[in-house]
This record gives C-alpha cells, sequence and structure tokens, in this order.
C-alpha cells in the first residue's frame, strides 16, 4: 500500500476529503508551514500524524524545502499530495518528486493559475470556470494534468458562491485523482505526460 503525505498551509478541506474518502493507500502524515492551520486540528481528530516546519524559521526556500523534503523522505513517502499548500517550492525540490507529487488548483487549468481564481474568472466574465489535479513542474500551476471538474458561473455570483461551488468539486476529484495514483491507474510517462491503463482519457471519466 503507498505511504502518502497531505502538505497544507490553511483551513484543510481538501486533507479532510481525502482523509475520508476511504482511500487504498496510508495516510502517513499531514505537514504544514503553518503552525496555525486550522486543517492540523482535523488531521489530529483523524488519528493522523502531523508536523509542523515554519517557512519563516529558514533562510531561503531552499534551505525551507531542505527541511520540508527530509520530514517527508522520513516518512518514505511514495506520493506527495499539496491541498492548499500556499508556497512556492523550488526546482530542486520538485525535480525530486518527479511524478510523485501533485497539487489541486481552483480554476480550469492553464486558465487563471496563481492567486485569486475566482474573482479573475468572475471579472473576464467567463462563463465555465473550475478545478484541476495536476502533476507538479517546476513551471508554476501549469504541470500536467490528471482531471478536471467544470462548473457554470450563474450571474449572481460572487467570488464567495463562486469558490463554495468549485469546491464541492474539488472534494471530489481530488479523492479520485489519488485512487488512481495509488492503484497505479495513473502516472507521468517518460515525456512528462499523464499515461492510463483505462481507454478513455482520465479526466474525461467525469
Ligand atoms: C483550495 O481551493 C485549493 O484549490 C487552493 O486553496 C484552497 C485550499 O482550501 N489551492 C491553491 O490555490 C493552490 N494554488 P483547503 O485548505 O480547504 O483545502
Amino acid at each position: 500500500m503507498k505511504r502518502i503525505v497531505i502538505l497544507i498551509s490553511g483551513r484543510g478541506s481538501n486533507m479532510q476529503a481525502l482523509l475520508e474518502a476511504n482511500l487504498p493507500c496510508r495516510i502517513a502524515a499531514v505537514i504544514s508551514n503553518r503552525a496555525d492551520a486550522q486543517g492540523l486540528e482535523i488531521a489530529r481528530m483523524h488519528g493522523i500524524p502531523v508536523a509542523v516546519i515554519p517557512h519563516n524559521n529558514y533562510p531561503d526556500r531552499a534551505a525551507f524545502d531542505a527541511a520540508l523534503a527530509e520530514i517527508i523522505d522520513s516518512y518514505a513517502t511514495d506520493l506527495v499530495v499539496l491541498a492548499g499548500f500556499m508556497r512556492i517550492l523550488t526546482a530542486n525540490f520538485v525535480e525530486r518528486y518527479r511524478g510523485r507529487l501533485i497539487n489541486i488548483h481552483p480554476s480550469l487549468l492553464p486558465a487563471y493559475p496563481g492567486i485569486d481564481t475566482h474573482q479573475r474568472a468572475l471579472q473576464a466574465g467567463t462563463r465555465i470556470h473550475g478545478c484541476t489535479v495536476h502533476f507538479v513542474t517546476p513551471d508554476l500551476d501549469h504541470g500536467p494534468i490528471i482531471i478536471q471538474a467544470a462548473v457554470p458561473v450563474l450571474r449572481d455570483d460572487t467570488p464567495q458562491s463562486l469558490s463554495a461551488r468549485v469546491l464541492c468539486e474539488e472534494h471530489r476529484i481530488y479523492p479520485q485523482a489519488v485512487r488512481w495514483l495509488c492503484r497505479n491507474q495513473v502516472w507521468l510517462d517518460e515525456i512528462g505526460r499523464v499515461a492510463s491503463d483505462r481507454l478513455e482519457q482520465p479526466g474525461a471519466a467525469l
């Protein structure tokens, strides 16, 4: 059974969805870069070991990422799952976990990488919005896509109402993606594409 580590920075609702999804893996630990992340308490209540690595304690990103990698590796981790982890990771770190590091992002990538995705989608007048699970590459929010889910943008939406609609879909597709990875049904191939043992494209299985 694969061992996964979940990285969070705040609320932890995606982490909670993963903890409660009865996945075919062992969730070895939850790690946060912030001691006050609400998700830490949720993880503790689920009996998952937690660790905090405050990024402010390190002189630069490289030092923080080295400390993070050390603790991740101490759990004999097969898969690193970013769930609202709001730190940019160095290329060194990303390469170290090539094909074993995934992220969820609240937009239909490649649209709206970065922050404030819901507000930017509303400002642009877009009619369809959503979320994406992807392998992490050094190019921020641009890695190969594993699965996406779309939601309509409604006339009276605010960033909050749109975010809530997208979040429901995040909680559905992230466990699905992790399940595929844990069962070796989806992987990153040698040339950096998402490969699958399924007849259809993974992201088309919605
Ligand atoms: C989620 O919407 C996630 O997609 C987003 O942060 C939120 C975390 O919520 N991640 C990013 O924006 C990463 N670029 P959560 O802590 O309740 O899972």
